[in-house]
């Protein structure tokens, strides 16, 4: 099946061999992403970003990606900056986005207003993170990355940290990660662990996973420990979220056991939960991830914009 003109919304819209293909697309633009190429290959083509929750990796890899690319630009940032704020739809906010340009990537606070969006627009819709549902194209360069630093995702064991129940990018990167064979394991506390609907779909598809809360014996087997932030922002009272906040920090000298290779990834923002000496060692891929945004956006937007 082609990607022309598909909307993604979840990484569960994806097959196994699309997400091959958008890796493999990913590396042959890296030269491009890197400003060492040019290209023109989206040449007259429009990109509409918007953005109605606050992001700084997401919108600006999308909009280099673009730029990149030789396509254009076109933005929304916050609520505030368009006519919702004047009581106008989001459907309608689509409508217009979808007469002005030719792909949409959109972020939303609402979990499934990128699946509603698509409804709205014939032209495709990437969800660039909607609430605490999804966040695709995180989990794509989240691949992308532990493919280009480790080799075979599925041979990896990788230990996923910090708030799994509203972490968006965590709920995408697991389901992909357990489809690709992966051993995973949950490290939160019980009240942000991982969601029960996510953990049996997990185990529906053969994944190997488990809970904890102890993070310190994970790290001697893990190949990889992504680390996540206290989505304080989705806790409904304060007085909750500051029961979890800071539960797990990361620092140099509790790394001694680790494996040579081991990586530690993190979609950023982060706050204080990897300790910053920690960016100096060998294990730190945290930017060189959020970098990889840029040639994977780049692939996606390509094949869904010209196909193969
Ligand atoms: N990883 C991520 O989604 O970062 P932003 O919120 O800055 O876009």
């Amino acid at each position: 099946m082609t990607l022309k003109g598909r909307d993604i919304i979840n990484i569960g819209d994806l097959e196994l061999d699309e997400i091959e293909l958008i890796l493999d697309i990913s590396k042959e633009m890296l030269p491009v992403a890197r400003g060492e190429k040019r290209s023109r290959t989206l040449d007259g083509k429009v990109l509409a970003s918007l953005f109605f929750e606050a992001s700084t990796r997401t919108r600006l890899s999308f909009e280099t990606a673009m730029h990149r690319l030789g396509g254009n630009v076109i933005t929304i940032t916050g609520q505030e900056g368009s006519s919702l704020i004047k009581g106008e739809t989001l459907a309608d906010t689509i409508r217009m986005a979808d007469a002005y340009s030719d792909i949409i990537a959109l972020r939303h606070p609402r979990e499934g207003a990128a699946r509603m969006s698509a409804t709205f627009s014939s032209a495709p819709v990437i969800n660039g993170g909607d609430g605490a549902g999804q966040h695709p194209t995180q989990t794509l360069l989240d691949l992308f990355t532990i493919r280009e630093e480790l080799g075979d995702i599925g041979k990896q064991n990788v230990t996923i940290v910090g708030d799994l129940r509203y972490g968006r990018t965590v709920h995408s990167l697991s389901l992909a990660l357990g489809r690709m064979g992966a051993t995973m394991t949950f490290v939160a506390p019980d009240m942000i662990q991982m969601p029960d609907h996510i953990i049996s779909d997990l185990k529906g598809m053969g994944a190997k996973v488990k809970r904890t809360t102890d993070l310190k014996a994970e790290i001697p087997a893990s190949d990889v420990i992504y680390m996540t932030r206290i989505q304080k922002e989705r806790f409904a009272e304060e007085e909750e979220y500051r029961k979890v906040a800071g539960a797990y920090k990361l620092q140099v000298r509790m790394l001694d056991d680790a494996k040579k290779h081991m990586m530690i990834m993190h979609p950023l923002p982060r706050v204080d939960e990897i300790h910053p000496e920690i960016d100096s060692t060998r294990h730190a891929k945290y930017f060189a991830q959020a970098f990889n945004g840029v040639p994977v956006r780049m692939a996606l937007l390509k094949l869904i914009l010209e196909g193969e």
